[in-house]
């Protein structure tokens, strides 16, 4: 299934891995892009510039495919040398960059002079339209269904994505919600040029995280994400559990990033992954668990979401014209 961007990014399928703290390491993103997909190493799960370039080696050390660097751009308690992370992106010779949160432009000069592929990742076609006028080449729209930092508006993909496809010149790509050939078919119908996932991926053989938070997602449904940090304009959809829950008790009575900030803290995270405890701390996920009942291998999962597809297309979708023609 060739489309705009399997021809920009030199990939087999158009299917994309989103960047995903803690979980983007080189072991995913080799074996995602090892599928004919693309893999994208997450940027600041590597908690320098320095590690940041050995865990690139890492991942070229187990793919000759392309893969990407995620480079999430949003405000921290601690700064960020963001400038340091783009120069070990550029000079480890990376040639794909996802960037998501505020707006690129400050890095854009620089990954342009470079040579790379920007595709930009956000939640609105008014951000969507800015990122395209000041040069990115792909923009990745993610739905209210998504996993991690939703947005403000709310609007759910099958609206924002072909909203957004509307108003742009550049190739969009799908994401948030996706996790089967479905999904890529309704993708490629709206208008997107392929799909990007990141809980498809987490529940994957490959992920690095512990296999009950794996377990987990199988066994939870599309009601079992909630969003925290909405009265701070931070949303961001997590797993409904029973810290989660005291979050949004802590907003609703008021309380700012002081007092929830250490209940929300990206070590807590980190832990989750690890020791696989679910209510260790926050942890991202979206809707789409409601649809992931196994845990394949990424080369099961992407060459399956490819044959479902074109079954699709070429079975039950070009069935139903042919009998509405010989209606
Ligand atoms: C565990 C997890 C961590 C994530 N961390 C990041 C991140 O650090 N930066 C980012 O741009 N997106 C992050 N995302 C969002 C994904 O890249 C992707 O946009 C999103 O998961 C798509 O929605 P889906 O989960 O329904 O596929 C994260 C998602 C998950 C599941």
């Amino acid at each position: 299934m060739q489309t705009v961007i399997t021809k920009m990014l030199g990939i087999e399928h158009p299917i994309v891995q989103g960047g995903m703290q803690w979980v983007g390491r080189a072991e995913l993103v080799a074996a995602v892009s090892n599928a004919g997909a693309l893999g994208t190493l997450t940027g600041l799960t590597q908690p320098t510039p320095e590690a940041l370039r050995s865990e690139i080696e890492r991942v070229k050390s187990m793919t000759d495919r392309p893969f990407a660097v995620n480079l999430t751009l949003l405000p921290s308690l601690k700064p960020i040398p963001y400038d340091e992370y783009r120069a070990a992106i550029i000079e480890s010779g990376v040639k794909i960059v996802e960037t998501a949160g505020n707006n690129p432009s400050a890095h854009m000069p620089a990954f342009k002079a470079a040579g790379i592929t920007v595709i930009h990742k956000c939640t609105t076609a008014r951000h969507a339209l800015k990122a395209q006028q000041i040069g990115v080449d792909i923009v990745s729209i993610d739905g209210f269904e998504c996993a991690g930092h939703v947005g403000e508006d709310d609007i759910p993909g099958l609206i924002l994505i072909p909203a957004t496809v509307a108003q742009l010149s550049i190739p969009v790509i799908a994401s948030g919600g996706f996790g089967d050939g479905r999904g890529l078919v309704a993708a490629l119908a709206l208008g997107a040029e392929g799909i990007n996932m990141g809980t498809r991926f987490m529940c994957t053989k490959e992920a690095p995280i512990h296999d009950k938070i794996k377990q987990a997602i199988v066994d939870g449904n599309e009601t079992g994400t909630t969003l925290i940090l909405r009265s701070l304009r931070n949303s961001s959809r997590v797993a409904r559990t029973a810290l989660s829950e005291s979050i949004i008790d802590m907003e609703k009575q008021g309380m700012g990033i002081e007092q929830i900030g250490p209940h929300v803290s990206g070590l807590k995270g980190r832990g989750v992954y690890e020791v696989g405890d679910t209510e260790g701390g926050i942890w991202s996920v979206g809707m789409v668990q409601g649809l992931i009942g196994d845990i394949p291998s990424c080369a099961e999962l992407v060459h399956r979401i490819v044959a479902d597809a074109e079954s699709l297309i070429e079975g039950r979708l070009s069935r139903l014209c042919k009998t509405a023609a010989a209606a």
